[in-house]
């Protein structure tokens, strides 16, 4: 069994995890650039001023690309390198590397699905109120203009921001993640319906500007609960628990998923947050609920839930429950749950944005990093995948996060979650076996899987 014609092979990285090169021709500084600069705020103190160096070695890596057999990149576009002020002149240094990238992506057979944000938010702007200013939104609707004027003739894929829950979440309420925030509930939901304006405001623009047809999509978190049987009360319980919002978090699917494809908040988050809800103005969930091509989905791991009582309860983890170096859980179906469950709520297509997994890699005696690890993870959820598209889920692509190790937020180099391995010291990229074995999958279009 194979996966369907013309299933989307990808991989994924992001400007700030990869790029480096940050004072370089002209960029301006992101809210990322001023958290790493704060004491203790990331693993060792480290950065992504330099990380992979793709800014000067993207030749070769779009290359290393090609070698895989990559039918599709999925990269983001760092918003302070192309306006350094977030907002007005245009660095045109800065958008020259995107065109050449892009061009050479082309060029390599390999489609790029253009993300515009991917949480490196411009650090003028952020003086000027960050994402609690509502100006934000026509800010970023402008951004999108710029990027879509200049690469619109060649680039059909776009997504407008990478899982709001995150740099909402992380970065306006826990602060662990730039810009280092931690802000009440209020202020906190008024950033986030800020940022779901923006996604709405930027498919408009996307669809205004682009020469070419433009896909868009939305690629938020999916947080996944699995049913610990097949019994149907547990399956109805996963899926409810999957799209409930009882209590005050930003770690919920339908805050923002219900306003971008069903254009209204869900009305238990709704209660849950009271008061500190946001202040929704006339024509605002309209602009939310923009026609978008698909629903893109980062999946990296789900929790078992099973029915009690007409509601739902989490299924202790096992003793000694397989776990990645991140200590994340192994749960395959959650590549079959997810896509399912959110094909069946909001009937769009899914994008699988980003899936995988950090190990222990290192250059073994023989010069090679053997990850038998991520090869067994992936072929187990890419088996949930293959499962949920022949239940009749259409499942357009999935993109292995990540193509190369990379600068992983506020846990710096600690994890590694590439298909090819950087060593940071000499910049040198050597293809993991998972690298081999991805194309293979690639070629047989899924079927060395089954
Ligand atoms: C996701 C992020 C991505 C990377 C992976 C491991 O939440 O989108 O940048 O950090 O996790």
């Amino acid at each position: 069994m194979t996966f369907p014609k013309g299933f989307i092979w990808g991989a994924a990285a992001s400007a700030y995890q990869i790029e480096g090169g940050a004072f370089e021709d002209g960029r301006g500084l992101s809210v990322w650039d001023m958290m790493c600069r704060r004491e203790k705020a990331i693993w060792r103190n480290q950065s992504g001023e330099v990380t992979c160096d793709h800014y000067h070695r993207w030749r070769r890596d779009v290359a290393l690309m090609k070698r895989i057999g990559l039918k599709a990149y999925r990269l983001s576009i760092s918003w302070p390198r192309v306006l350094p002020e977030g907002v007005g002149e245009v660095n045109r240094k800065g958008l020259g590397f995107y065109q050449r990238l892009i061009d050479a992506l082309l060029a390599a057979g390999i489609q790029p699905y253009v993300n515009l944000f991917h949480w490196d938010f411009p650090y003028a702007l952020y003086g000027r109120g960050g994402w609690l200013n509502r100006d934000s939104a026509d800010w970023f609707a402008d951004y999108a203009r710029v990027m879509v004027a200049a690469l619109g003739d060649r680039v059909r894929q776009w997504m407008t921001m990478n899982e709001p829950q995150c740099f909402i979440g992380l970065g306006h309420r826990d602060g662990v993640h730039a810009p280092g925030d931690r802000l009440s509930w209020t202020k906190v939901l008024r950033a986030a319906h800020h940022a779901l304006l923006a996604h709405g405001k930027a498919v408009q623009a996307i669809r205004a500007t682009a020469k070419l047809k433009p896909i868009v999509g939305f690629p938020p978190v999916g947080i996944v609960k699995i049913p610990a049987t097949q019994r149907k009360q547990d399956v109805e319980a996963a899926r409810r628990a999957t799209f409930e919002h009882a209590h005050r978090t930003v770690w919920s699917n339908t805050w923002f998923t219900d306003p971008v494809f069903l254009g209204r908040y869900p009305a238990d988050g709704l209660k849950a947050f009271g008061r500190c809800a946001p202040a929704v103005r006339s024509g605002d969930m309209e602009t939310i609920s923009q026609e978008l091509d698909y629903c893109g989905l980062n999946i990296y791991h789900g929790v078992p839930v099973r029915s009690r009582r007409g509601g739902w309860e989490e299924v202790p983890p096992a003793v000694g429950e397989p776990l990645t170096a991140f200590r994340w859980t192994v749960t395959p179906e959650a590549l079959y749950w997810g896509p399912k469950f959110f094909y069946e709520r909001y009937r769009k297509p899914i994008l699988i944005t980003e899936n995988g997994m950090s190990n222990v890699d290192w250059i073994g005696l023989d010069g090679k990093v053997h990850d038998p690890q991520r090869i067994d993870f992936l072929g187990r959820y890419l088996r949930q995948c293959l499962r949920a598209s022949r239940d009749g889920v259409p499942v357009l692509g999935y993109f292995h996060w990540s193509i190369l190790d990379n600068f992983e937020w506020a846990d710096g180099y600690k994890e590694r979650f590439g298909l090819v391995y950087v060593d940071y010291p000499t910049q040198r990229r050597i293809p993991k076996d998972s690298a081999f074995w991805y194309s293979q999958v690639i070629r047989s279009n899924g079927a060395i899987l089954t």
